[in-house]
């Protein structure tokens, strides 16, 4: 299946399910004090789960553009080095704002995954919240209970709050989560070691794909958690993670979502991308095709780069990839901007809105390397 049969299956899944599609929400904040860009699929939806509005549909699914380059949830040292983390990625996600609740989000993920997307079930793994004591709450019986339908209770994994207590910012909607883990490995390594024993541990084999949260409290500034009026469901798919374990790949650049990007670079490069996490120029080759995205996508969402606040953050972005592609994909001319024509190409059906102003971007990220090679030509 190619990543677009991909993503419309699961929209296709879920509308037949009662959902609305919705759009993706822009990248860029402008109006949350709390976060600077849109860091996962639920953020648009804020104010349904404070019961500071009224949610028009109860059941809502899209795809969301994300970013994790800032604050709470911020993976960008590790993009590029790895084969699984990225500045920008797409959340597939489905939602109850006070409708349903924990026994249909976990039926209906399961049945998505196994039975649409026919993943195998013995490579699956689920995790649990264990509880806390300094929040008070405890183990989450009722998420166990609901899986147990589907998994032996051995693939059920209890989870610390770390993992399965899922918080949007330092204050916001939050709840415990029940994680879907997927082991990727070789049946040789399999052996070697139950993927049970891999969940959570940074393996970049066994990879968390799915997150259902169960949404329930506010934690506000004090820290205090403050139940909600309602409960809800907020669940978040890694799409590139999805379509590497459903097209057989161990990377997610080694997907369609990364290939046009990857081969473009590679070639312009004039080197064989070999997919090793050791060698500089596939690491460069990753960062290069990881950082187009957040670049030109949140570019095209409104936020220039610049020196302060989220316009700084997208401006170290663009930087990285330029240092890297100076450095070692010998890109001692503009390069980067190349990419922007590419993505757009590429997302022209998903997210139009780069492409609607492809030359727009193309010539902001242009600007903006020509002057810092500059500087890196002045070492
Ligand atoms: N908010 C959760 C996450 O981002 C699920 O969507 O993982």
């Amino acid at each position: 299946m190619d990543s677009a049969s991909i993503r419309r299956k699961f929209l296709d899944f879920f509308e037949n399910k009662g959902h609305k599609i919705v759009p993706s929400a822009p990248l860029v904040l402008k109006n949350d004090p709390s976060l600077l860009f849109t860091n996962s699929g639920m953020v648009q939806f804020k104010d349904y789960f404070l019961g500071n509005s009224v949610a028009k549909f109860k059941r809502i699914a899209d795809t969301q553009k994300c970013l994790r380059v800032s604050g709470k949830h911020n993976d960008l040292e590790d993009v590029g080095l790895d084969t699984y983390h990225h500045t920008m990625f797409e959340m597939l996600g489905n939602w109850s704002f006070g409708d349903y609740f924990k026994k249909e989000a976990i039926a209906w993920a399961w049945e998505l995954l196994t039975e649409e997307y026919k993943l195998p079930k013995d490579r699956l793994y689920v995790t649990v919240f264990g509880g806390d004591k300094n929040d008070n709450l405890p183990v989450d019986e009722e998420a166990k209970e609901l899986w147990k339908q589907f998994v032996s209770e051995d693939r059920i994994i209890h989870g610390s709050k770390k993992d399965n207590f899922w918080e949007m910012g330092e204050q916001g909607p939050c709840g415990p989560c029940s994680e879907i883990h997927i082991d990727l490995r070789p049946e040789s390594e399999v052996k070697k070691k139950p993927g049970k024993e891999l969940v959570n541990s940074d393996h970049p084999q066994v990879v968390e794909i799915w997150n259902l949260v169960f949404i329930q409290f506010n934690r506000l500034a004090s820290g205090a958690l403050e139940p909600l009026p309602d409960k809800h469901v907020d669940t978040g798919m890694g799409f590139e993670r999805l379509c590497m374990a459903i097209q057989g790949k161990t990377s997610n650049y080694d997907t369609d979502v990364f290939r046009p990007l990857m081969d473009f670079i590679a070639n312009e490069a004039g080197v064989n991308y070999t997919g090793s996490t050791e060698g500089k120029s596939d690491i460069a080759i990753r960062v290069t095709a990881d950082h187009i995205r957040a670049v030109a996508f949140t570019i095209a969402d409104g936020q220039l780069p610049s020196n302060t606040g989220a316009g700084y953050v997208i401006r170290r972005i663009l930087r990285r990839a330029v240092r890297y592609g100076f450095s070692y994909l010998n890109f001692k001319e503009p390069f980067f901007h190349k990419l922007v024509p590419v993505l757009a190409n590429q997302f022209k059906d998903v997210f139009p809105e780069l492409h609607q102003q492809i030359e727009y971007v193309t010539r902001v990220v242009l600007e903006e390397e020509v002057s810092f090679l500059r500087t890196l030509e002045r070492g």
